[in-house]
């Protein structure tokens, strides 16, 4: 039975499980109510106040994938299918790591990978706008309380997640990565036919049509004429 270690405010979930990384076994979990020094991807902060579900999930396998997205991936699957089991409309991956709800950031998710000796393990991290009113200063953002109306209960949300997540790892041990990036490819919220802007890495800013979702780039059309383009070149709003 995993374990889930509880506190009312800790820095971070993810720095908190590397501390404790030698006592926790395999799809343990650290869960806090708020967070002082929540982390972000890009060393941004991470507004966490109460209200939110803000937790750590540490795997420790055996051989670390060649491929560490999979974490990454396996883990916005998980919190896209229990939404969508939630009848939360609209929800879906922004690639790599953001859940969306249409054009407006409901969550994240952090993937460090932590080595000591020669051991290692994986630390999850995810957050997710829930009861919370989400930052103002973040333009995009969004909570599952301002799309539903209702409050919803932390920690049934977290066994949810968590219980799906360690299923969907159980497939990454046995062998079945593709299984899991076909799914992640599917929850994507940008779909062929989709109008996007895309912010090339040139600094050229463009509306175009989405015309096939690759797992790590996607084809757009503008006037005509294809181009393949990498995810983090999109913006949704
Ligand atoms: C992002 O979209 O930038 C990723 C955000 C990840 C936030 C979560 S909250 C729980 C865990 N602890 C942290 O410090 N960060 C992650």
């Amino acid at each position: 039975m995993n374990e889930v270690y509880s506190y009312d405010e800790v820095t971070s979930t993810n720095d908190l499980a590397k501390k404790m990384v030698d006592i926790l076994k395999n799809g343990d979990i650290v869960w806090a109510l708020s967070q002082t020094a929540g982390k972000g991807k890009g060393e941004r902060h991470w507004h966490s106040p109460r209200g939110g579900l803000w937790f750590s999930i540490v795997y420790k396998p055996q051989k670390l994938c060649e491929d560490p997205n999979i974490y990454t991936k396996m883990a916005s699957v998980a919190v896209i299918k229990v939404l969508k089991r939630l009848k939360v409309k609209g929800v879906g991956v922004k690639w790599p790591n953001d859940i969306y709800c249409g054009r407006k950031k409901l969550g994240g998710i952090l993937t460090e990978i932590f080595t000591k000796a020669h051991n290692h393990a994986v630390i999850i991290g995810i957050g997710i706008n829930v009861n919370n009113k989400p930052p103002e200063d973040v333009k995009d953002a969004i909570s599952l309380f301002e799309i539903t109306n209702v409050k919803l209960s932390l920690s049934q949300l977290l066994n949810m997640i968590s219980s799906e997540a360690q299923r969907l790892y159980n497939l990454i041990t046995s062998g079945k990565r593709n299984v899991i990036t076909n799914l992640w490819r599917n929850a994507m919220v940008i779909k062929k036919g989709h109008k996007i802007k895309v912010s090339d890495f040139s600094g050229k800013t463009y509306d175009a049509t989405v015309v096939k979702v690759l797992s790590d780039s996607l084809i757009v059309e503008k006037d005509g004429i294809k181009e393949r383009i990498h995810p983090s070149e999109i913006s949704l709003s």
